[in-house]
């Protein structure tokens, strides 16, 4: 690791031990959230302390999604709503970071485009900004930095003080078709086992009640010395401390007997995991380049429900990829009807430039890409009411999470499941495990009364 005195002492000699405040947004999944995370502790460390509206603060970081067309549309909207603070102060500096960047010829879109924009970080945000700042602290002109600089001794300034995303891994090795995440993220890199430990022992100690492992693909997680997922799993769960622990993504194509194995022997890890199975047609399977079949991973879930015929398990569905038919989409209907998810995340494909299903013909009119997705969801929203009502009456267990949006007088908590859960409480017990027992069922959550 790189001894980061000397770029801080730097930094500090040009722009003084107090350079400023800072607001940092962040786009896209929980990857990119534990991203915004390092950022902000990157910005802490450098002596810039936090506001909370963008039009308070002298830097401004977007943290940016490019997994689908509509993440990167809604980017583009806050990037230009960006210009009008640029005007009411000039001294702002805004810098883009995150996925949107790595794709080819952004840096110079972002430069012609919007002119607002100071500096591009790229994906390796947190170990590069300190470097690139200085640059362009020194030059104050439009920088680019989309070099890999190592890894930034960061404490992440973490958005919860009982949830934690700890990331394992990072990139993927894994092209499926539609996919940017490769391009954008690179290759699999696995962090050592032991700072991963040493980091979850730190947050146990700290009393953090939940732990989330995160990575593209964290079942291919290799930290060498025979250290794969399943021992590192074994590891985190031998960790003193009263947390739980949780793990996205996984891909079927690494769920093996051992993995499913250690999940039920494991008694910190919680009882839901999320397998995305992206379509139910063997065919478009092999199309988006998964390695797996629709059978193949019916018998994972069969295996999995051997366990536990009653386990949650959640999923990531694509409707409408290119030349979806209308047979390859019953094919989806039918798993979903046949494994009966607790919750699925439908997304309608979107065409990312630069993968190889981008080059693919696509004849599918959007209107019934629309039409299957609304089909889709009705009937999830079916299974997920029969899922939840098997709850009524029952006790959860509980982390209370936050003040309900929708109901006065209410908290909102996940329980072991992943389920929603809604019940009348003091704002006290957020961050507690409460036990609640259930009333009453609706589509996305369930509702009860704590014990
Ligand atoms: N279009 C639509 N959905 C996509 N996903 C990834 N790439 C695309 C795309 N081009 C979905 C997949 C993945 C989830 C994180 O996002 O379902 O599992
Ligand atoms: Fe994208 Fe497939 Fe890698 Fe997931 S496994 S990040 S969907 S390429």
């Amino acid at each position: 690791m790189k001894d980061d005195r000397s770029v801080i002492n730097e930094f500090k000699a040009v722009l003084g031990e107090r350079p400023g405040s800072y607001y940092v947004r962040t786009f896209g999944c929980q990857l990119n959230v534990s991203d915004g995370e390092k950022i902000k502790g990157t910005l802490r460390r450098l002596g810039f302390t936090p506001v909370k509206y963008p039009e308070n603060a002298d830097i401004i970081i977007i943290n940016t999604c490019a997994v689908r067309e509509s993440a990167e549309d809604r980017v583009f909207g806050v990037i230009g709503s960006m210009k009008k603070l640029k005007e009411e102060n000039p001294r702002l500096v805004i810098g883009i970071a995150g996925c949107m960047t790595a794709q080819s010829n952004m840096a110079e879109r972002i430069r012609r485009s919007y002119p607002q924009v100071d500096i591009v970080i790229g994906t390796n945000a947190a170990a590069d900004l300190p470097y690139l700042l200085l640059d362009f602290f020194k030059k104050r002109k439009f920088t680019v930095g989309l070099a890999e600089n190592d890894e930034f001794p960061y404490t992440p300034v973490r958005e919860s003080r009982f949830k934690a995303s700890v990331p394992i891994m990072y990139g993927c090795n894994n092209f499926c078709t539609y996919c940017i995440v490769p391009y954008v993220r690179g290759r699999e890199r696995s962090r050592p086992a032991e700072d991963i430990l040493k980091e979850i022992r730190s947050l146990a100690g700290r009393g953090y009640k939940e732990i989330m492992l995160l990575g593209q693909n964290v079942n291919s997680y290799n930290g060498g010395d025979g250290i794969g997922f399943t021992q590192l799993l074994e590891k985190i769960n031998a960790v003193d401390g009263d947390f739980v622990v949780r793990f996205m993504s996984s891909h079927p194509k690494d769920f093996s007997h051992e993995l499913i194995e250690t999940i039920f022997r494991c008694e910190k890890i919680e009882k839901h995991i999320h397998l995305p199975v992206q379509s139910g047609s063997s065919d478009v399977l092999r199309r988006m380049n998964r390695h797996y079949t629709a059978e193949d991973y019916l018998a994972i879930i069969d295996e999995i429900r051997r366990h536990d015929p009653d386990l949650s398990i959640s999923t990531d569905i694509i409707v409408g990829f290119p030349n979806e038919t209308d047979e390859e989409f019953q094919a989806t209907m039918e798993l979903v009807k046949r494994v009966r998810f607790s919750n699925i995340y439908s997304f309608i494909y979107s065409k990312r430039s630069g993968t190889k299903a981008a080059e693919m013909e696509d004849p599918v009119p959007k209107e019934v890409k629309s039409i299957r997705m609304g089909e889709l969801l009705l009937t999830q929203g079916e299974i997920s009411q029969e899922f939840h009502s098997k709850f009524i009456g029952k006790e959860l267990r509980v982390l209370a999470e936050e003040i309900s949006k929708k109901h006065k007088g209410y908290l909102t908590g996940r329980s072991p499941e992943n389920v929603i859960v809604e019940f009348m409480g003091d704002k006290q017990l957020i961050g507690q495990f409460v036990r609640v027992k259930i009333t009453d069922a609706m589509n996305w959550a369930v509702r009860g009364e704590i014990i």
